[in-house]
């Protein structure tokens, strides 16, 4: 049987939440539903976060009320309790908290400290496990922090121990900035496979350095099943400068399914979402494959 590889489509929430331009809430609903019939098995809606700090996502309840009926795992991210709650009463049971490695990032991205933002991912776990509610931890700048430099793998392993304690859903190890390498990725994410098993693990890889794609490699080389990615190769996150495009999840399906993976994405399908997002952003988007995934229709 041939072996899948699980996609989560980020571009509604990391793809948009750093955009100078701000999509109409009737835009992000038809991304929504171009993006759901792709085929994609996970895809993240949008936060529920302060629409203060992030004015692009305002609004991601009513996306939250119209999800197309469809074959594919809605998600949103959180940042605090308070997002937690709000997502709950908006019908939603799959949550991406994110928090940082560094003391630095936690401060800049949630105002948190870094002992404060595992205390509260600590709680959201335990909330979680009584609510019936999935969490996907992030475990952001896991390489490299904007603000304080390298990240020792050390320091990343032992954060990944105490939050594996609190049996998170999935631990996503996430290179928020780009500048993770793939030898770096390799032997990180195989010590982590090691110790917890590939089922609970995925990567998630921005494009800054042009190495995203060859992380992907890396990590499924290592045994990671589980990667995020944006359509278009759409991204970056507000709070961490440099951070880039997400990898392309066109790039992400070709490198799967060209080495002998089943992604359940149809590439005609996703390059309509690739058009739309381009439509809306107002400049033209696509991956680094773009121009060979789509020469029969230039
Ligand atoms: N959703 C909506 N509003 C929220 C919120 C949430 N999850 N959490 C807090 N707020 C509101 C509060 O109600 C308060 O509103 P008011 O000013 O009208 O009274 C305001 O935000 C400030 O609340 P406070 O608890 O003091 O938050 P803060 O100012 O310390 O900001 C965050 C903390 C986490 C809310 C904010 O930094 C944030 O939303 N960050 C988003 C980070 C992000 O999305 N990063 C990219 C993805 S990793
Ligand atoms: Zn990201």
């Amino acid at each position: 049987m041939t072996e899948q590889i699980v996609i989560k489509e980020v571009a509604p929430r990391d793809g948009l939440q750093a955009q100078p331009k701000h999509l109409t809430l009737e835009q992000r609903q038809q991304l929504v539903e171009s993006l759901a019939r792709t085929g994609v098995p996970e895809l993240e809606i949008g936060s529920f976060v302060s629409p203060k700090a992030v004015p692009q996502m305002a609004g991601t309840g009513v996306l939250a009320a119209q999800l197309p009926d469809m074959p594919v795992a809605y998600s949103v991210l959180v940042p605090n309790m308070k997002g937690y709650d709000l997502a709950l009463a908006a019908g939603m049971r799959s949550f991406a908290i994110a928090i940082s490695a560094t003391e630095q990032m936690n401060q800049n991205n949630i105002r948190k400290g870094l002992e404060d933002t595992f205390l509260m991912a600590e709680d959201i776990l335990g909330r979680a496990a009584q609510d019936g509610v999935d969490i996907h931890v992030y475990l952001a700048v896991s390489f490299v922090c904007p603000y304080e430099g390298p990240v020792a793998p050390e320091t990343v392993l032992a954060q990944a121990e105490r939050l594996m304690r609190c049996s998170p859903a999935r631990l996503m190890i996430a290179d928020t900035i780009g500048a993770a390498h793939p030898k770096q990725v390799g032997e990180l994410m195989s010590e982590l496979v090691s110790r917890y098993g590939h089922e609970g693990l995925g990567c998630h890889f921005h494009d800054t350095r042009a190495m995203a794609i060859a992380n992907v490699y890396a990590a499924i080389e290592s045994g990671i099943r589980q990667f995020d990615s944006s359509a278009g190769g759409l991204g970056g996150c507000p709070f961490a400068p440099g951070a880039k495009g997400n990898v392309a999840t066109e790039d992400v399906v070709l490198l799967c399914e060209s080495m002998g993976f089943s992604t359940g994405v149809d590439m005609p399908a996703l390059l309509e979402s690739v058009a739309l997002l381009g439509d809306f952003i107002g400049t033209p988007q696509g991956g680094r494959s773009h121009y060979w995934l789509t020469r029969d229709s230039a």
